[in-house]
């Protein structure tokens, strides 16, 4: 079978980059995601109401380990949202295309983010969720770039990232990647 390459056609631009250096095997993750859990459940009063809402799609496997590795009680919930990126930085750059069904009123809600990168998801997401009322909010980042002070800095992170392009462990690129259990740089 002649493959794309051999025929002299030049692959779509997502099938033309791979990933590269591993940043974070699935080793390291497991252990700081065990860390994680250990420094979410020391942060909320036993017996309080916790909701875990991931931000679809990156945050799924993360969020999976995460809770599983969580020993009180909670609720997960999912939200799908995107940006619009940094050309329309102003308000309503965010679309929510599925949000909580359930009240959040006086829960306390503990956000799963799989990257912090501009910050502008979390900035716009946050003022919105407040609106619902929650006890608290609180963000759980698995990596954060640090390339820009924000105004409210998550208050659980995994790991520092580099200033490059990061896939698997849920991270995609064009859709593609997703599924690595470890984190690489797309080269
Ligand atoms: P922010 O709003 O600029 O902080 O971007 C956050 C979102 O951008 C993340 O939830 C990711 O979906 C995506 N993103 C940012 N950096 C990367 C990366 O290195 N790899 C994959 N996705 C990224
Ligand atoms: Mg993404």
């Amino acid at each position: 079978m002649t493959t794309i390459e051999e025929a002299g056609v030049r692959p779509p631009a997502a099938e033309q980059e791979r990933p590269g250096r591993v940043v974070f095997t699935a080793g390291e993750i497991r252990h700081r995601v065990a860390e994680l859990a250990r420094e979410v459940e020391a942060h909320y009063p036993a017996g309080e109401p916790l909701t875990v809402l991931g931000l679809l799609k990156g945050s799924f496997i993360f969020l999976s380990d995460l809770v599983r590795e969580m020993r009180r009680p909670l609720q997960i919930e999912f939200l799908v949202a995107s940006s619009y990126g940094a050309a329309k930085r102003s308000s309503g750059s965010l679309a929510i295309h599925y949000d909580p069904r359930t009240d959040l009123a006086g829960r306390h809600l503990l956000l799963i983010e799989d990257i912090i990168d501009s910050g502008t998801t979390l900035s716009e997401l946050i003022p919105r969720l407040r609106e619902q009322a929650p006890a608290s909010i609180e963000v759980c980042a698995l990596l954060h770039k640090r390339l820009v002070r924000l105004d409210e800095e998550p208050r659980f992170v995994g790991f520092s990232a580099p200033a490059e392009f990061l896939v698997g462990y849920g991270l995609d690129h064009a859709g593609e990647f997703r599924h690595l259990p470890y984190i690489a740089s797309l080269s």
